[in-house]
């Protein structure tokens, strides 16, 4: 096998899902050259007041200092700049949605594994991923594949409007389980293929994927209102993929751009093998 074959793997193995594939050692990904404009807001949004136990208190715990330095130096320092994001980073006990094993491994910047085959994403990719929907107060989102219940939780604390779909039985239970314990009242999750959507709860201002698919699911975009936003890893299952954002604009009319590649775990159901 020639040494670029064995860099080559030695790459993919060092990679996981829901992780950005640089390298440690690469340098602070450079700012983007310009955001858009943030869209209007959809026109058909009637404001629902927004809960009194909305955000959830937490309570003190042992890993706050940790989790801001994990903060600070892992995300703020890779130019992730939006206050609710940080906010919501430094809020979110990610050690809770982890296994009780791997606690110690909360705030490392890497994803975890969880069981069933999957992972709890790369802190940064969470962050990254959350401040490219540009959410809102208010705005209503829809995340495709809950896992540990983490990325939902850190939306939670930007908007009380927060859906949330896992394929697998057990995640989905286990993770509504600890939406319960943290006071994640106004989470909604279910069980199903997320492929599909959830019709009845569109349309949505914003759509997080956290699951490779081979192309964009249509269903999902029918679902995200004009002015919306969705961000999801769009390529082949075994290798790494195009973090995509889409955008709508007012007449409906979609835009789609490569953010940079990542490596997630392929979405299963109607588009590979089903749970
Ligand atoms: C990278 S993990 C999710 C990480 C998760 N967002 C978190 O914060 O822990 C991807 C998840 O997508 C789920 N998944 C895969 N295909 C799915 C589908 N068609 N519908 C819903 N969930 C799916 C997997 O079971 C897995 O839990």
């Amino acid at each position: 096998m020639g040494a670029r074959v064995v860099a080559l793997l030695l790459f993919l193995a060092a990679l996981a899902c829901g992780q950005d594939p640089k390298p440690e050692s690469s340098p602070p990904k450079a700012p983007p050259a310009k955001k858009e404009p943030a869209p209007e807001p959809a026109k058909d949004v009637k404001p629902r007041p927004i809960p009194a136990d909305w955000p959830p208190k937490h309570e003190p715990d042992k890993y706050a200092a940790r989790r801001s330095r994990m903060v600070t130096k892992d995300i703020e320092r890779r130019h992730v700049k939006d206050p609710p994001v940080l906010r919501a980073m430094r809020a979110v006990p990610r050690h809770r949605f982890m296994p009780k094993a791997k606690v110690a491994e909360a705030y490392e910047d890497r994803p975890v594994r969880i069981g069933h085959g999957q992972t709890i994403s790369q802190p940064y990719i969470v962050a990254s991923m959350t401040e490219e929907l540009q959410l809102k107060k208010g705005m209503k989102v829809l995340e495709i594949g809950t896992g540990s219940g983490y990325q939902a939780a850190v939306l939670a604390e930007i908007t009380p409007w927060v859906y949330s779909i896992e394929i697998k039985r057990p995640l989905a239970q286990r993770s509504k389980d600890v939406f319960k314990e943290l006071g994640y009242t106004t989470i909604k999750s279910r069980h199903g293929d997320g492929y599909y959507g959830w019709k009845e709860a569109g349309p949505f201002d914003a759509i997080i994927v956290t699951a490779a698919a081979p192309h964009i699911p249509p269903p999902l975009v029918k679902q995200l209102k004009p002015g919306g936003r969705m961000i999801l890893p769009v390529g082949p299952r075994t290798a790494t993929q195009d973090l995509i954002l889409l955008t709508k604009d007012m007449k409906g009319k979609t835009r789609t751009r490569s953010l940079y590649p990542v490596r997630f775990v392929p979405l299963t159901g109607s588009l590979g093998s089903s749970d």
